[in-house]
């Protein structure tokens, strides 16, 4: 098959076959998703073949709007509403109690069911010109770092899904922030909105179970290798961790660094991520810079890795994840 690449003129096309059951790339401000309508089981069953991701991994339901909520969720609790009216649309995934409409294979068998308002027009245009909700993973084959342009989702799906909506590349560049939300809210990946900005809409605590920090999954997802590169990736934490970074790395490795740093390693392949401080900018080159290094001889990359707040959770995530928690904490 023939992947098109569609434009904004062509939404149309886009719409016609996701309601014929076919798959369809579709941009959105965190990182392009692999759609399908999600009220329709065999078209949803295509996204786990075309990704190669397990059936026991629940998908995230894309909405045109806030109201969309009460047709697909039960359930739903004021603190839902107030999560809604302050981030959407926008990068925030909440798991609430499913309707028995959401089919099986979406929800992997849970009775609760991820959903999302995404903040890109095209997208949301084309949720409404189907008026049903988009089913859609990260466009990623499963493992591989998510795409955040439509050259990275081609590249994983060229021949394998019908069309890609070209919606330009994802401002936010990580995946959304997603909660459970009941009597507590409770993070179960870190993502586009910050803990902390949550906490300040709520007045409330934001749980972070311990296991964040380690391979224990929280959510489904999150137990599998995830947004590896080909060679080894190594986190390098603390002060120092550059000069150790330089003194290990051969010509033959690869670099992920802050722009304060690039200097110390002008013999390696280097990809920058931005200056240390700005989180929104590492977001949005970290998962380019995971992809870069597959198209270059490297044998190992090491990654600096930014503070643990705001935003800088997700993508100290994302790198921490690519490396399979392979962590090198340098001693001040
Ligand atoms: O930004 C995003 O969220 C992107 C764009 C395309 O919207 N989508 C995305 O989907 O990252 P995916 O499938 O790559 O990640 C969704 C995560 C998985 O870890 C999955 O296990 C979790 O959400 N999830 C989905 N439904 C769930 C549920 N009912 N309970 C717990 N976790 C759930
Ligand atoms: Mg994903």
């Amino acid at each position: 098959m023939n992947t098109l690449i569609l434009s904004s003129q062509d939404i149309h096309i886009a719409s016609t076959l996701l309601q014929q059951g076919e798959l369809v790339g579709i941009p959105t401000e965190t990182v392009y998703g692999l759609g399908a309508n999600a009220l329709n089981p065999d078209a949803v069953a295509k996204i786990f073949t075309a990704k190669g991701r397990p059936q026991d991994n629940p998908l995230i339901l894309h909405i045109a709007d806030p109201s969309w909520l009460t047709r697909y969720c039960e359930e739903i609790p004021p603190t839902a509403w107030q999560l809604a009216e302050a981030f959407w649309p926008g990068p925030l995934t909440m798991i609430l109690p499913s309707k028995a409409i959401v089919p099986d294979i979406v929800r992997s068998g849970l009775d609760t069911v991820g959903v999302r308002c995404p903040n890109h027009p095209l997208a949301l245009e084309l949720i409404r010109s189907c008026d049903f909700p988009i089913a859609a993973p990260s466009g990623n084959v499963s493992g591989k770092p998510s795409p955040t342009s439509v050259s990275a989702m081609a590249e994983d799906m060229d021949t394998k899904i019908s069309a890609i909506l070209d919606g330009g590349d994802s401002l936010v560049g990580v995946e959304s922030t997603i909660v459970s939300v009941g009597d507590n809210v409770v993070l179960l990946r870190s993502g586009g909105i910050g803990v902390e900005e949550i906490q300040d809409i709520l007045h409330k605590t934001v749980e972070i179970p311990s296991s964040h920090q380690s391979q224990k999954p929280v959510a489904p997802g999150m137990k599998y290798h995830h947004y590896a590169p080909q060679a080894p990736v190594t986190v390098v934490r603390g002060q120092n961790a550059p000069q150790w970074i330089a003194k290990e790395i051969t010509q033959e490795d690869g670099v992920i660094c802050f722009e304060e740093y690039a200097s110390l390693f002008t013999f390696s392949y280097v990809k920058i991520i931005g200056k240390e401080s700005d989180f929104q900018e590492q977001a949005q080159q970290v998962f380019q810079a995971l992809r870069y290094f597959d198209s270059t001889p490297v044998k190992r990359i090491f990654a600096q890795c930014p503070m643990e707040e705001g935003l800088g959770r997700a993508v100290a995530n994302r790198l921490q994840k690519a490396a399979g928690f392979r962590i090198v904490d340098i001693e001040e």
